[in-house]
């Protein structure tokens, strides 16, 4: 493992535990993509790449070599303007007007462990023998712009980590129009396309296609995220599944708009970019200054999507996440939200708490509606002072109350929104994103408070960090309910105006890194209206998202299977919700809802003084159950089994590192009239090892399990489930 340079060749190969990447300037000193696969011996790689002269239509910048034409050339990091007729990585305009630029080799450096990246969130190594970097220095000589590409190798983990830093050492002003994070051109287009699309309380649908000429492309123009494309795509191969064939994954460290997009040419290659959509996007940079992209996080595997998946979960579990909740498991709770809205008192909240420490729930979450006077939605946001019409002992009563009964307390903030009706925007209506002389859209009545300013990022610091600092707050779920709307800053100048939206998410990432830095014990749930910010930015400074707020039992299977593609199980919120669902008004049981919540951070959002004692007593139960196997939620290996895109079951398992232990859940959404006998294979046990059943007592081989599979029992109705907990003996 590791970075090696071949002089005589100039061959740059980055080598993972089972990757390579393998990188060649060319004469002029353009640096070529040669390989990226299953790993290589470090062969020389001299003659790889095949040089043929083409049509008058892909013309050749070197008038010496007709064989060249960057049209044609598999690139690093490809220009635009001089032969290449695809998208391009980045494109700058220069004093003069043009946006023409050619960047040459100029220097490189190999580092042991991986630079921090300056105000964005990253993975990262705890010791430098955990990775190796390449630093590749390129320079467009008339310009002056430098351009440094960054590729990290990891020892333990199969990933590509790339960003790009943008460097103008020329003397005018440079235009950035295009800056992307990564760009990789394939040989060929035998791939499939997989993205996670969806919307507001269906997050993150698995859509697959065959790539055609032409893009395909996810993005976001919101100014987030978003919850209808995730920051990923991969392409696969077309015989890929869950364990077999090929997985190329993109995911992108970043919350803010994106493009992820697959080209193919008229050569059937593919080119993938990924990065900051350029759409409505511009940076200047003046002499001296430097432009930063966000990073890219490239994993391949040959053993298909599983694979693929797993690679993503343990690099973003151990080397994304931070904080002390990355290598402890999480509390169960209970969150008020959908128990009582915004009508709730003291007594109400303490009563709720008191049932679930009873049925062994150790956090109560006070949801939105605690501060201000907010009995909707239409005000308050901003003003993070206390209601004690409802609160009349404050926080630090109400936590106490919480905590005599040995459980912990946590809170909701929206902190990046405003409500015009607030005594925040009375008194500063310049601080929310806004275009003077244009309407401010609102959505759920609020606005979006304008981080990419210092002072509005300062206040929001102090004002979410005394509250935080006032009462025992062990928990925050950090909501976000809006997207971008006439994207422009009171104080950024006219020919910046387009930078707001990323300054904003500078910003924001400023807020996230001293706010999780002062309180570093409090465990952080990003939100944005569920799964509308799920991506690996946001998992940087808090280790758990809120995955969706729909939390119908058969809505969650699409959901939590198609966000397991690139993020563990421990980064997913699911909880028990009551029935009929709030948002699908389905009836399942109690028993399916809390089987398929126990596949992430566990709770419940019900009111708990309104069950039966049966449902307490099986509450419970449920409790119990996942505190025995949420070590395996959080530090397991996670293998999908059935998929509910593909049929009418889902099923996956949970396998201990060590594979001693495993929990594996199946669901069949509908009842099937004389149904088929079914035998369910599992994943990733230990062949050789046998395995008991809890419960039934029964023990088999592991490879029995995997190979020959279990039955499934007969269940009787629809949305029905079971879960076997496996022991190895
Ligand atoms: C949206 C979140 O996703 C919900 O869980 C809840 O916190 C509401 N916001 C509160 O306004």
């Amino acid at each position: 493992m590791g970075i090696y340079y071949n002089a005589e060749h100039r061959v740059f190969h980055l080598q993972g535990p089972n990757t390579s990447y393998v990188i060649q300037l060319n004469k002029n000193g353009v640096p070529m993509h040669a390989y990226w696969g299953r790993k290589v011996s470090d062969a020389p790689w001299d003659g790889m790449l095949d040089f043929i002269e083409r049509s008058s239509f892909s013309p050749n910048p070197y008038p010496e070599d007709r064989t060249i034409s960057f049209d044609t050339l598999p690139q690093e990091y490809p220009a635009y303007g001089t032969s290449d007729f695809r998208h391009p990585a980045y494109q700058v305009q220069l004093a003069d007007g043009s946006t023409i630029t050619e960047l040459a080799y100029v220097e490189h450096r190999i580092v042991n462990g991986k630079p921090k990246l300056s105000g964005l969130p990253s993975t990262y190594t705890e010791k430098d023998e955990e990775a190796q970097t390449l630093e590749l220095v390129l320079q467009d000589e008339k310009s002056g712009m430098c351009v440094v590409l960054s590729y990290s190798v990891f020892t333990d983990h199969d990933a590509i980590v790339r960003s790009v830093k943008l460097i103008n050492q020329g003397g005018t002003t440079l235009r950035l129009l295009r800056a992307l994070s990564g760009s990789v051109d394939f040989r060929h287009d035998q791939f499939h396309f997989l993205q996670l699309s969806g919307a507001w309380a269906r997050e993150r649908d698995l859509y697959r296609r065959q790539v055609v000429p032409g893009i395909q492309s996810v993005e976001s123009r919101r100014g987030s995220s978003s919850h209808q494309q995730n920051p990923f795509i991969a392409l696969v191969s077309p015989n890929a599944d869950e364990e077999n064939g090929e997985a190329y994954g993109f995911s992108l460290v970043y919350s803010g708009s994106f493009v992820a997009q697959a080209e193919v040419d008229q050569f059937r290659t593919t080119r993938v970019s990924v990065g900051i959509n350029p759409f409505d996007f511009e940076w200047r940079l003046e002499p001296g200054e430097e432009f930063q992209t966000p990073e890219l996080v490239m994993v391949y595997s040959d053993e298909g999507l599983g694979g693929m998946s797993r690679s993503y979960h343990r690099l973003y579990r151990s080397r994304l996440c931070r904080g002390t909740y990355r290598d402890r498991t999480r509390p169960v709770l209970v969150n008020n939200w959908e128990a009582t809205y915004f009508q709730f008192n003291a007594d109400k909240i303490e009563n709720i708490a008191k049932v679930g420490q009873e049925l062994g729930i150790e956090l109560f979450v006070l949801d939105d509606g605690w501060f201000g006077h907010r009995d909707s939605d239409d005000s308050s946001l901003g003003d993070w002072k206390v209601d004690y019409r409802k609160l009349p002992g404050g926080l630090a009563d109400l936590a106490s109350r919480v905590n005599r009964l040995d459980m912990q307390f946590g809170l909701w903030f929206e902190p990046e929104m405003v409500s015009p009706d607030s005594e925040l925007y009375r008194a500063h209506p310049d601080w929310c994103l806004h275009v003077e002389g244009r309407r401010r859209t609102e959505a759920r009545q609020q606005l979006i408070l304008d981080l990419s300013r210092e002072d509005v990022c300062d206040y929001l610091i102090e004002s979410v960090s005394s509250v935080l600092r006032s009462a025992p707050i062990t928990y925050v779920k950090w909501d976000m309910n809006r997207n971008m709307t006439e994207i422009g800053s009171a104080l950024l100048p006219s020919q910046r105006q387009r930078e707001t939206a990323h300054r904003y998410m500078l910003g924001l990432y400023r807020v996230l890194e001293t706010i999780t830095s002062e309180f570093p014990d409090i465990l952080f749930e990003s939100c944005s209206g569920g799964g509308g910010r799920f991506d690996p930015g946001m998992l940087y400074y808090m280790p758990q998202t809120w995955t969706s707020d729909n939390t119908d039992a058969v809505s969650r299977l699409r959901i939590q299977y198609g966000t397991s593609m690139v993020y563990p199980v421990s980064a997913m919120g699911a909880h028990v919700s009551a029935v009929p669902n709030h948002q699908v008004h389905r009836m399942t049981s109690l028993k399916t809802r809390g089987d398929v919540a126990m596949s992430g951070n566990f709770g419940y959002e019900l009111d708990l003084t309104q069950m039966t004692d049966e449902e307490k007593a099986q509450v419970k139960d449920q409790v119990e159950q996942y505190k025995d196997i949420r070590h395996l939620v959080q530090f397991g290996d996670f293998y999908r089994l059935r998929s509910p895109f593909e049929g009418n079951d889902t099923a996956w398992i949970m396998v201990a590192a060590d594979r001693s232990e495993a929990f594996a859940v199946y669901i069949r959404v509908l009842a099937e009239p004389n149904a088929p006998l079914d035998w369910l294979k599992f994943r990733g046990l230990d062949a050789s090892a046998r395995y008991r059943v809890e419960g039934s007592g029964a023990v088999y081989g592991g490879d029995q399990l995997m190979y020959a599979g279990v039955p499934i029992p007969r269940l009787h109705g629809d949305y029905q489930s079971h879960v076997w907990r496996l022991v190895r003996v």
